[in-house]
This record gives C-alpha cells, sequence and structure tokens, in this order.
C-alpha cells in the first residue's frame, strides 16, 4: 500500500554568515516534526538548503577576496556541518547555486508565461531598496530607512521584469477561504497560526502592487532566459529552490520523487493526497503566502498545503543580532552541556550526547510554537534540570534500577487481570497521553505535546511513590505484586520514550536500550505496541546527569567567547595585514607612535587602503553612479565597529607624553586602549567616563603598549586638540553606534 506523502522544508538560509540559534531553531523544529511523521507511517521528505544569490551574497563575497561562486561553497560547509552536529535527519539539501536551479527558476517563468499571457511584463522601475534584507522598502523615491533593519534604502532606477501579483488578489483570497470551507479537502489552513492567516488576509486585501522579478544591476543570480541584462530577483529564484531539491529540473515534469511529493501523483489512484508544508520564520511570510502561491498559480502548480511561521528567538528578550554581539551559537551550547555529560555512557554514542537533545527540548518547551521565546542560559539549564535530569532521567533510572536489581534483569509482561485499579488506572493516562500528545503534534503544538508527556511521566513517578515496589518487593508473598507494578510503570515509560523520541532522538534512544529494547526507536511506527517477550536489561547508566548552575554557565560562556574569538581571526588579520603601511599617510606617519586618535580618525585611519582596494573589485553599486572615490557604501561604513564604551582606569605611559593606557569596558569584554589625549585629559577625570571606541581594529603596539581598538575624538583647534565623543544620555556599554 503507497504511504501517505509528506513534504517539508525549511526556509533556504542565506550563507552570508554562519547558522545562529535562531535559524538553527527552524531546522530542529522540522526535523522534529519529519521524524514524528515517520513514526506515524508517513513518507517523508524533508529538505533544507542554501539561497545563494543576491546583492548581499556577492558583496560578502568581493568582501571576502572570493568568487560568489566560491564563497557560498565555503559558506555553505557550515551550515551542513551544523545540521550534522545537531543529527538533523534531512533528505533533500537543495542550494541555489547548482547547476539544474537555472533550468527550474526559468522553466517556471516560461510555464508563467504560457499559462498566463501578460502575468510578467517589462517596465521601468524606481523606489528604495534595502540591500540586507533584499526587499522593496518603499515605491517612492524618498529617502526611507529599511523598517527590518534601521539602515538607509537605497534609491534604485532600473528596467526590469514585474510580475503581475495585482491579478492575484481575488485568487489568493479564494484560496485562504478554501482552506477553512472545505477542511474534507483542506484539513488546515492555508497560513498558520491563525493570527498569521489574518495578517496576510488583510494585506491581500488591502491591494497587491506588481512586484519586480528580475535585477539589471546584480550579477550573481539566475540568468533571465532571454535578456542576458538581467538576473533573477533573489526571492523568485530562491522559492524556487524547493522545487529543485527534489529534482523539478529533472524530465519534463521533473523527477519520480518530485512528481510525488509536490504533484502527488506517485502513488496510484486510491493514495490519498500527501501533506506539504513550508516551515518558516514570521519575518518571510509575505513571501511564502502570498508570492510564492501566486508565482505558482500562474505556473499552473500545485501549491502546498500549508504555510507554517513561527516566532523569533530573542536573547534575553532582546532581538538577536550580531551589532549588539548577542546571537547565539549552538555549537558551544551543545559541546558545554556535553562536557558535563555521562562518563563512557555506552556503546550508543553514536547517537550523540544529551546536549543536543537538551537544546532541543528547551526550545521546543519553552514558549507555544508559533510565539516568540525569550533565550537564556539559565533558563536552558533550568528546564534540563528540572524536565530532563530530574524528570525523565530519574524516573527511567530508578525504575530500571529496580527491574535490574529484583527481577535479574529480565522482566516479563504482565496479563491484565493481574492488575489493580492504580495500575488500571495509568493504563488509561497512558492512552490518553498518547491520543492527546498526536493530536498536539498534529497541531505543531510541540510545547503541549511536551507538556503532555511529562505530565505522564509524572503520573508514574507518583504511581512508585504511592506503590513503593522497593518495599513491596522485599515482602514475603508479595513478588508479583510487585512485578505488575513494575511492568506496568515499565509500559508507561516505554510511551514517554517514544512519544518524546522526536525531540530527544538520542537520549531515547539510549533509554530505550537501557530498557532492553532491540529495535531502533525512531524506525518504530506509532501504530504498533510492542509487545515485549523477555527483556533483558543491563545496569542503567545516567542520561541525563544533573547540571551545576554555575558551573555549567560558567562553562556556557567559555565555549561561547572561545567561539567568538575563533571567529574573528580572520577579520584582525585583514586589517594587520592592511595596517603595516597605511597609503594615504606617508609610512613615517602611519607609525608614529603618538598620532592622536583624532588624526587617525580624521585621516581614515587604518580604514582606508582596505576601502580602496575593495572598490576596485566591488560589485556594481545599486545606487546611480556617483563618485565613488568620495562616498563610501554604506555597507563599507558598516564594517566599522563603533561601541560604547565605560572607562575603567587609565594610566599614563611612560616615556609617551601624549599617550595614555585606558582600560575600556565594552560589555562584552574589558579592552586595552592607548589614546593620544595626555596633554588634554587627566587620567583621573577620564574613569568612569563613556566614551566611543572602534572595536574591530585589529590591535598594534603604541611604545611597546598593545592598543585594541580606537577611542574617537573630534580634532579641534589648530593644535588639533582631540575632544572625545561622550554622550549626555545615559548609554549602556556595547552599544553600537550606527
Ligand atoms: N533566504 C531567505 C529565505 C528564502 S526561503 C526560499 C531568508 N534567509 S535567512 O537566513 O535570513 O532566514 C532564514 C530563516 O531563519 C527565516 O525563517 C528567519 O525567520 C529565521 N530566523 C532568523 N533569525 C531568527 C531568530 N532570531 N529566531 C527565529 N528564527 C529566525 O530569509
Amino acid at each position: 500500500m503507497a504511504m501517505q506523502t509528506f513534504y517539508l522544508t525549511t526556509p533556504l538560509y542565506y550563507p552570508n554568515a554562519r547558522p545562529h540559534v535562531g535559524s538553527a531553531y527552524t531546522t530542529i523544529v522540522c526535523d522534529v516534526l519529519a521524524r514524528y511523521k515517520r513514526m506515524c507511517g508517513y513518507d517523508v521528505a524533508f529538505l533544507t538548503g542554501t539561497d545563494e544569490h543576491g546583492e548581499k551574497l556577492e558583496r560578502a563575497a568581493a568582501a571576502a577576496g572570493k568568487s560568489p561562486s566560491e564563497f557560498v561553497a565555503e559558506q555553505r560547509k557550515l551550515f551542513v556541518g551544523l545540521w550534522r552536529k545537531l543529527g538533523i535527519q534531512y533528505d533533500y539539501f537543495v542550494y541555489t547555486d547548482q547547476p539544474e536551479h537555472v533550468t527550474s527558476v526559468q522553466r517556471m517563468l516560461q510555464l508563467a508565461r504560457k499559462n498566463e499571457p501578460g502575468v510578467v511584463e517589462k517596465r521601468r522601475y524606481e523606489g528604495r531598496y534595502c540591500i540586507y534584507d533584499e526587499r522593496y522598502v518603499s515605491d517612492s523615491t524618498d529617502p526611507v530607512n529599511c523598517d527590518i533593519c534601521g539602515r538607509p534604502a537605497e534609491l534604485i532606477s532600473e528596467e526590469n521584469y514585474f510580475f503581475k501579483l495585482s491579478a492575484f488578489e481575488d485568487r489568493l483570497l479564494k484560496l485562504y477561504r478554501r482552506h477553512l470551507d472545505d477542511p474534507a479537502n483542506y484539513p488546515v489552513p492555508f497560513v498558520q497560526p491563525d493570527f498569521r492567516l489574518n495578517e496576510v488576509a488583510s494585506l491581500v486585501k488591502g491591494g497587491l502592487r506588481d512586484i519586480s522579478i528580475s535585477r539589471k544591476r546584480i550579477k550573481w543570480g539566475v540568468p533571465w532566459p532571454d535578456d542576458p541584462e538581467q538576473v533573477f530577483y533573489v526571492w523568485y529564484d530562491a522559492l524556487i529552490g524547493y522545487m529543485t531539491g527534489i529534482g523539478y529540473a529533472q524530465g519534463e515534469q521533473g523527477s519520480l520523487t518530485f512528481r510525488k511529493y509536490w504533484r502527488n501523483t506517485g502513488g496510484g489512484p486510491n493514495e490519498p493526497p500527501g501533506e506539504f508544508v513550508h516551515m518558516i520564520g514570521k519575518d518571510i511570510l509575505r513571501q511564502h503566502a502570498v508570492y510564492w502561491p501566486a508565482f505558482l498559480m500562474a505556473a499552473g502548480l500545485p501549491l502546498p498545503k500549508t504555510v507554517f511561521a513561527h516566532g523569533y528567538i530573542n536573547y534575553e528578550q532582546d532581538k538577536m543580532s550580531k551589532s549588539k554581539g548577542n546571537v547565539v551559537y549552538p555549537e558551544p551550547i551543545v559541546d558545554a552541556l556535553d562536557s558535563f555529560g555521562a562518563p563512557g555512557v555506552d556503546a550508543l554514542d553514536s547517537f550523540g550526547a544529551p546536549g543536543n537533545d537538551a537544546l532541543r527540548y528547551y526550545l521546543l518547551r519553552e514558549a507555544p510554537f508559533g510565539q516568540d521565546m525569550s533565550f537564556s542560559y539559565e533558563g536552558l539549564i533550568q528546564r534540563y534540570n528540572s524536565d530532563l535530569a530530574n524528570g525523565l532521567g530519574n524516573l527511567a533510572s530508578r525504575l530500571l534500577t529496580m527491574i535490574e536489581q529484583h527481577c535479574r534483569g529480565v522482566l516479563h509482561p504482565v496479563s491484565p487481570d493481574q492488575r489493580d485499579h492504580r495500575d488500571q488506572r495509568i493504563g488509561k493516562i497512558t492512552e490518553e497521553t498518547f491520543k492527546q500528545t498526536l493530536n498536539h503534534y498534529d497541531q505543531l503544538e510541540f510545547s503541549r505535546a511536551l507538556e503532555a508527556i511529562w505530565s505522564l511521566s509524572g503520573e508514574v513517578d507518583k504511581y512508585l511513590v504511592e506503590t513503593k515496589p522497593w518495599a513491596v518487593v522485599k515482602v514475603p508473598g508479595s513478588y508479583d505484586r510487585f512485578l505488575t507494578t513494575v511492568s506496568t510503570a515499565y509500559e508507561a515509560l516505554a510511551w514517554v520514550v517514544r512519544l518524546a523520541h522526536p525531540v530527544l532522538p538520542h537520549s531515547t534512544e539510549r533509554i530505550w536500550r537501557q530498557m532492553g529494547q532491540t529495535d531502533k526507536l525512531g524506525s518504530l511506527s506509532f501504530d504498533n505496541w510492542l509487545p515485549y517477550g523477555a527483556i533483558s536489561l543491563g545496569r542503567p547508566k545516567p542520561i541525563f546527569p544533573r547540571l551545576d548552575k554555575n558551573a555549567t554557565l560558567a562553562k556556557l560562556h567559555e565555549l561561547a567567547e572561545i567561539d567568538r574569538e575563533r571567529d574573528k581571526p580572520k577579520e584582525a588579520s585583514k586589517a594587520v595585514e592592511s595596517e603595516t603601511v597605511a597609503p594615504g599617510l606617508s609610512p613615517a606617519e602611519s607609525k608614529a607612535p603618538e598620532a592622536t586618535s583624532a588624526q587617525q580618525a580624521a585621516t581614515g585611519g587604518q580604514a582606508s587602503p582596505e576601502r580602496s582596494e575593495r572598490d576596485a573589485r566591488a560589485p556594481r553599486s545599486l545606487e546611480p553612479p556617483v563618485a565613488s572615490a568620495e562616498k563610501i557604501t554604506i555597507d563599507d561604513f558598516a564594517k566599522v565597529e563603533m561601541r560604547v564604551g565605560e572607562v575603567l582606569a587609565a594610566e599614563p605611559i611612560p616615556g609617551a607624553k601624549k599617550l595614555l593606557k585606558l582600560q575600556v569596558d565594552i560589555g562584552t569584554e574589558v579592552r586595552q586602549v592607548c589614546a593620544g589625549i595626555a596633554e588634554y585629559y587627566k587620567p583621573e577625570d577620564l574613569v568612569g567616563m563613556k566614551v566611543v571606541i572602534v572595536a574591530n581594529l585589529a590591535p598594534r603596539k603604541l611604545r611597546g603598549v598593545e592598543s585594541n581598538g580606537m577611542i574617537l575624538a573630534a580634532s579641534v583647534g589648530n593644535g588639533d586638540k582631540p575632544v572625545l565623543v561622550t554622550f549626555k544620555e545615559d548609554v549602556p556599554k556595547g552599544a553600537r553606534l550606527k
């Protein structure tokens, strides 16, 4: 019998930066869902990948001194590596620089043109565009900042190809309606959660403007089939990656895989309709719930069954951002928690250590899926200790130790007539929990699914406390009673472990082995209740050792810091190379030990050589031609990391009458910086002052003293008196100036 298909995608990530816990979140959630669906007996295809075209990637590659193709190929490995580390079981990985993707994108366009003549036409576009978020910010030419990143949007004017999105308003509204009115054929709304559907519907009702789907000024993209001057707009290109990844470009109708999961024609006439979910973050809802179905309708291709937009992971209530220095990366978390893992666990190490599962559990349990969540290390440790170490881990180890000790590790099933009302009650709760949990998973209510499973685990714990099998076993003639109790608890635990498996794939697999089971847990379908004959157990080993809060916090911070440092050298070594002789300054000046910070800033300091070198190979700008020698792009400016610092200590440097050595706290660390301000500022007056520091300058030595950054000052009057930049209002240390 043909199995029902389930096609699931993560967004295709921009590989210009390495993945953080926010990007890992979508992938982890999809991995949980894919594992769950496999256990429900679905034929699952789970796709992830990278979105490698567009201005942002082109620039990032140029900044790294690489060709775009080389650059994305390297960056892509960071994603593949992290998914491996997190044990993500994806089936397909697509990257939009792969050759067959060109066929897919061009084919889609040709289909749309044939199917719906006039749907794509050439027009002039003028407007404001944010190159960082790859989005139009305004259709007016007035200056405006991007409402996502806050940076000034650039003015663009070009001839390009437009997709007539305005012609799809009614069809899109009908689509959203149809899913609500016809649950037999469309069991889930087209957009989830509900409040996101309302958002999208009112956006469409408010009127849709046609969108430009090609670019003239960008070279790094899929070529337009009949216009060599244009490439496809990155979003049109990227969305089609969902089809390329399963073989849309192969043959006339796509590969067998494509036909099976997308067209859903593979399994024969009686096959139930397949499921097909795009999982995304809330920030890319418009592209997935409005543009994408319109592109597909124009080409006459089947649509996804649902688009689920989840919330954001914030760091301690604050939006994660590189410039704030509060981006959380998964690798150090996994490594830190693993370092406290149970010693020499067993031969099952290939399943991964508990750090990985703890992170997955925390991300899914902490907030209702769909809402934003606030990430904190304390929260992670707390959840681990209360739910994993004290909860499931403790229950499993208590029960299995008892069975090992008193049954010589061998357990036989107990017949129903031996069970009393307390045993039966646990059986009933187990059944109810099973139904509830599946229902929650089906509705993508992951936190509620876990709540239900843990409530069963709590009930089993209570049951053991009440029935006290460890005491019963010592009473002569009560051995059968003891056996019934531990078998009942064993069966309930088996369900806890099976139901939790999609979220905790590695540790549940270990518990499963300790329970004497030999089948792979992940390959067991939920419909078969595992009949257990004589089960033989070894001595259980701890799965989730309790974490000491302070030691774990220290380790988490330490590894995060090492991780940050590892990321740095590339930037630093580039800066050092360019620093040796700074063009624009004579060699003597550039090495002058006592050049004031004001002078350095005024002359462009160490930034100038890099800039001129970069401009020579920079991709064409989006702006109308300007005298590039005098102007820098926002991208150049963004390279200078200026932060607020507080002076903790200041002292003169012997033999250097202009220099002071300062210790400056920039929030994440204390920097030693030399500044040529000794003639105008007394060291004691500086302590406590908030100053501005250029934080990403390569370290250098001034009079033998290492200087790690540069303090900004205005250069005033003939004597170039430095006047330090400071703030009227109270600003937090580490805040970035932009
Ligand atoms: N390339 C596009 C997607 C194209 S899909 C055909 C893109 N890439 S992205 O790398 O910027 O973002 C990928 C996903 O990561 C988005 O779903 C986004 O919502 C998600 N997240 C990025 N930061 C996040 C958090 N802090 N928290 C949760 N998800 C976040 O957009």
